[in-house]
């Protein structure tokens, strides 16, 4: 039997240190919100791979999909030879995407090609250049989306120079002092003194900061932006390629906002672990560009487009929206509860199941905890719970629970986290003396 240290250290040998790895614990089976590792320890996933499996490991209809598609083919490219699954989970997306215009999809493969895709379709929709984006966001790693990306370690230092003609402007963030008031200030000062809002071709912006560390834009502000875009004619494009899919208790989190964007991108949960993304927006915008320029070769893979529309059938069929909510009821109310106990517990956010808490020192939003925060994913590891970090402070546990989570699975492990924490802030030594 292979150990995880053995592979860890041939990994060391074969892959570049720029991939980093959460756990040094290597997947040998998974199964809904379980995860076995090669020494067949078993794990509670509170990561999803990063919000990809919001209907779980191998969902037995998923994977029945695709190994109906594997029967059939499993490549012909979209652009060659196009395939009714590809259609068909278009439409779906269609009438999926919130607001009454009429919309149209097109499949890729990566988040971050969908956003380079809707940059593109925004740019030659307007025939403009410029973009705003905010800081905190993550819109990916390839060099459009890095430039795009408001954080510059370690996505953006040294891979430079960006793509011009990018403007970031601060996210509101009530808990570290940034108002609505103060981000609409900085746009209109933006409009003054950096970029006629012409020249603008789309403001692009997570509905829920993913990476950054799970803030969630208040309805208000994202209403503004679209009353700013509507009178410039700028395109919206929200980034939903963390909070979609369901994560936040709807198919698409700008939706507690009321809001139509222009363009949605997609990806992570929308095919229950097979690599697929998706631009959907206003079938205006959409048709700009001409005939080959979008597309790509592994675009819409069929297993792909047929895991995708089994994902939309387990979460009807199984009341996913609702299970959201309900888990991040569970997971907020039990988090607040925590608070009492452990003052380094700061803010708690939540919408629906897109679950966060700040690490701090002294209960102050202002002194952050990065090297606790790292702590606590570690011994959660070694308890059995993945957990994940994010934030720009990089102290903020996140929480990505497959919805399918069983509600026994999901006590336990938040008991473990609870002993995690108990480790890290030294609690349990504490309470071992108190009843020894
Ligand atoms: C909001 C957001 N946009 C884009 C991306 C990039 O997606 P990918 O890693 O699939 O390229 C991510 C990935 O975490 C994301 O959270």
């Amino acid at each position: 039997m292979t150990s995880n240290s053995e592979l860890h250290e041939r990994r060391h040998k074969a892959v570049p240190r720029g991939v980093s790895n959460s756990l040094a614990v290597y997947a040998e089976r998974a199964a809904n919100a379980e995860i076995w590792d090669v020494e067949g320890r078993r794990y509670i996933d509170f990561a999803s791979g990063i919000s990809v499996l919001n209907t779980g490991h191998v969902h037995p209809r998923v994977r029945a999909a695709i190994a109906h598609q594997l029967e059939k083919f499993t490549h012909t490219c979209f652009q060659v030879t196009p395939y009714e699954s590809y259609v068909a989970l278009a439409e779906a997306l269609n009438a999926l995407a919130p607001g009454a215009s009429p919309k149209k999809t097109i499949f890729l493969t990566t988040g971050a090609e969908a956003v380079e895709n809707a940059i593109k379709i925004a740019r030659f929709h307007t025939r403009r250049s410029g973009l705003i984006a905010f800081s905190g966001g993550f819109h990916g790693r390839t060099l459009a989306c890095s430039s795009l990306t408001g954080k510059v370690q370690p996505y953006k230092a040294g891979f430079g120079p960006m793509l011009p003609e990018i403007y970031h402007l601060p996210y509101p963030m009530a808990y570290h002092g940034v108002s609505v008031e103060d981000s609409l200030l900085a746009l209109e000062q933006l409009f003054k003194a950096d970029v006629d809002p012409a020249r603008v071709a789309a403001i692009i912006i997570e509905p829920v900061l993913g990476e950054g560390g799970f803030y969630a834009a208040p309805a208000e502000f994202l209403r503004k932006l679209r009353a700013v875009c509507d009178s410039h004619g700028i395109v919206f494009i929200a980034d939903e390629i963390q909070s979609g899919f369901g994560r936040t208790g709807r198919m698409f989190a700008i939706e507690h906002a009321g809001v139509e964007p222009d363009l949605i991108t997609i990806a992570k949960s929308v095919a229950g672990g097979v690599p697929l993304s998706a631009v959907t927006g206003k079938a205006e915008i959409m048709d700009s560009p001409g005939p080959g320029g979008l597309g790509g070769t592994f675009a819409g893979s069929p297993l792909a487009c047929a895991a995708g529309l089994a994902v939309l059938e387990v979460m009807r069929e199984e009341g996913l929206l609702k299970r959201a909510q309900e888990i991040g009821r569970f997971m907020s109310s039990r988090l607040k509860g925590l608070q009492v106990r452990f003052p380094c517990l700061g803010e708690v956010r939540a919408l629906g199941a897109m679950v966060a808490v700040e690490l701090v020192k002294n209960g102050s939003a202002a002194a952050p905890d990065a090297e606790l925060t790292k702590s606590l994913v570690q011994a959660a590891g070694r308890r059995g719970l993945v957990i994940l970090s994010c934030g720009i402070y990089s102290n903020v546990i996140r929480f990505l629970a497959p919805l399918t989570i069983p509600e026994a699975l999901l006590k336990e492990g938040f008991q473990l986290f609870e002993q995690a924490l108990e480790e890290v802030t030294g609690a349990a030594a504490v309470k071992a003396q108190a009843t020894g």
